[in-house]
């Protein structure tokens, strides 16, 4: 077999793939249901995290929210502080109006097919493909990284798995692959053959199943395929977090759109070119929001953290400042600052930057 080549049938990979799977499979909340909304669910978790990490997220959902209609209604802010650690907010805000959606357009049923699913907002053609076919039977393969590495592997596919083009061939393939007859316990088996024995590093090809049909394995090619190319670095930028204090008040923002984590909580920012910010630089903001700085300043010292997102990397400095009096409320208005009391920043949704550095200065 030559690589790239996609067979019109392999008709033995299904089966051995179906035989495998109740033997190996991990027994996991959302497999013991149909109910649409619990799938959706747990599809919008794990493609953010893996199943060990997802799993408590899950649970607290499905628990707090057991209908789409209870999700629909919680207030956004609360739905952000169930997600907080998952990162990537947008998927959780999409998730909501997802929610919303499905009840105000769909008298909170979600659609009944592929085809209706891909039309709502945040759902693409994996998260379609899975609650089709684990909801509805509906015959339909899943594309997830475990798959593509699967499939990139068993079929000698060289194709870039990070190119968008590449899609198609494995789609294809893919929908070849998937039988009438269990096309639900198909995607499971497929997903789980690559999240437990078609690992990316050390797979288990000694007591693989699919060993000698393997392209990968026959040709010693395991660990070069799946061919992925790496994504540029992305920029980084420098934050500089005035931790504005006075007395048991700490002042924050919401952050506003077009920019990572909207809708959470950070504190006042300004953001420069350079890693540092001299002291005396913070003052004069400080001063320039009409806030006065009280004598003990130097007292805390400047807290560095960072954070990799999958676009860009934030080198962080929060710069604690004990105020000598409140805001003034122009100031506040001005940028968008609310005085909190301590008691209350523990409920707000924030950044795992945010929430790391609170704990770690212990107020
Ligand atoms: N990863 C994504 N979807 C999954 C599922 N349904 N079960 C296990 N792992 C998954």
């Amino acid at each position: 077999m030559s690589s790239n080549f996609v067979p019109f049938a392999a008709p033995w990979f299904a089966p051995a793939l179906l035989a495998w799977y109740p033997r190996h499979r991990r027994d996991l909340p959302w497999r013991h249901t149909r109910d649409p909304y619990a799938i959706w669910l747990s599809e919008v978790i794990l493609q953010q995290t893996r199943v060990k990490q997802g799993l408590p997220y899950y649970l607290d959902f499905i628990t707090t929210y057991p209908t789409v209609h209870d999700l629909a209604a919680a207030p956004q802010d609360e739905v952000l502080r169930h997600w907080q650690g998952l990162g990537y907010y947008s998927r959780a805000r999409n998730m909501h109006h997802t929610a919303q959606q499905v009840v105000q357009e769909h008298g909170g049923q979600f659609p009944g097919s592929y085809a209706e699913l891909l039309k709502l907002r945040g759902v693409g053609q994996y998260t379609a493909a899975a609650i089709a076919s684990f909801a509805y039977d509906e015959q339909v393969a899943v594309l997830d990284g475990n798959v593509y590495r699967v499939l990139a592997r068993v079929f000698g596919i060289t194709a870039d798995i990070a190119a968008p083009a590449s899609r198609k061939i494995f789609q294809q393939l893919a929908d070849t692959l998937i039988p009438a007859e269990h096309p639900a316990e198909f995607n499971q088996a497929i997903m789980e053959f690559g999240a437990i024995q078609c690992t990316p590093v050390k797979p288990d090809c000694l007591f693989c199943p699919l060993q000698s049909q393997c392209y990968a394995f026959q040709h010693g090619m395991v660990q070069e395929l799946p061919v992925k190319s790496k994504a540029k670095a992305g920029r980084t930028r420098y934050f500089h977090y005035l931790v504005l204090r006075y007395g048991d008040t700490l002042y924050m923002r919401k952050r506003g759109p077009k920019d990572i984590w909207e809708g959470l909580y950070d504190f006042a920012l300004l953001e420069t070119d350079a890693p540092e910010l001299p002291a005396q630089e913070v003052v004069a903001a400080v001063e320039a929001l009409g806030g006065q700085v009280a004598a003990t300043l130097a007292e805390e010292p400047v807290r560095s953290l960072r954070h990799v997102l999958s676009h860009q990397k934030v080198e962080a400095k929060f710069h604690p400042v004990w105020l000598a009096a409140p805001l003034p409320d122009a100031a506040l208005q001005k940028v968008g600052l609310t005085p909190y009391q301590l008691s209350q920043i523990e409920e707000l949704p924030k950044s795992m930057l945010v929430t790391n550095y609170i704990s770690s200065i212990a107020i």
